[in-house]
């Protein structure tokens, strides 16, 4: 079996017209893996999360995401392709209007067969997440820590192969950081590839899993992973 989750090799994007965000970026995640990828504002870290989940396509190079090629893939093929990934998006991309059971709860839509697996499985999350008394809130009354949580309740609800989180604590006080933290944990110790994007050093200071640094579009350093 093919242990390879993620290969980016020698991906390029450009946004249009000229901004170039990745050049020539290489990274190979295997199943089971945490990763994080660190850097400055800029660096490149959400647009690699994005050409991963096939958000965007690479302007050049070749992104492989659980043996599939998404440069060859067809357009009505992504959707099913998106099923198998959790992504909590750096701007949470949360409906507003909708309450924050439903917004976790319409991912699970697809996957899970009765309304009762879909409800307990929310609240099990809520729990998780501290965010049981905001179950019927719209997330637009939410606060931004808040917003994030429920982002990343949407990401891990169909307990998904890989899980992509983009600043997943950027407005999280420590004690929550934490919360979050150990979900992911749970997580990638029962199997999930985790990658995470982040500019807070505290979440993978002591961490014995790869840290990736890029600046400018480019892999610029991988720190040595830290003995369990
Ligand atoms: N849709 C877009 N159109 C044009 N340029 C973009 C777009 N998205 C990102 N960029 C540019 O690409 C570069 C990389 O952006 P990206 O969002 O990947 O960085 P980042 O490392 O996630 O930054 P941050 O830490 O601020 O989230 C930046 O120069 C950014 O301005
Ligand atoms: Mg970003």
């Amino acid at each position: 079996m093919n242990k390879t989750m993620v290969d980016l090799v020698k991906a390029t994007k450009i946004y249009p017209p000229d901004v170039a965000a990745l050049e020539d970026f290489s990274l190979t995640v295997d199943k089971g893996e945490m990763v994080f990828l660190t850097g400055m504002s800029g660096a490149g870290k959400s647009t690699v999360l994005k050409l991963i989940s096939g958000i965007e396509p690479p302007t050049k190079g070749l992104v492989e995401v659980a043996g599939k090629d998404l440069t060859k893939m067809k357009a009505k093929e992504i959707p099913a392709f998106r099923q198998q990934i959790g992504m909590a998006h750096q701007d949470f991309k949360l409906l507003p209007d909708r309450t924050v059971a439903q917004n976790i709860g319409m991912a699970m839509e697809v996957s899970y067969e009765n309304f009762r697996a879909i409800r307990n499985r929310v609240n099990e999350l809520l729990q998780m997440l501290k965010l049981e008394h905001k179950h019927d809130t719209q997330t637009e009354k939410l606060s931004r820590g808040e917003q994030q949580r429920v982002a990343i309740a949407r990401a891990v609800a169909n307990y998904p192969v890989l899980i992509l989180a983009d600043e997943p604590t950027g407005n999280l006080d420590p004690v929550t950081t934490e919360l979050v933290m150990k979900l992911f944990k749970q997580y990638n110790d029962a199997g999930s590839t985790i990658i995470i994007a982040t500019h807070d050093e505290h979440i993978f200071q002591n961490t014995t899993h790869r840290v990736l640094e890029l600046a400018n579009g480019r892999l610029i350093a991988t720190r040595p992973t830290l003995q369990p």
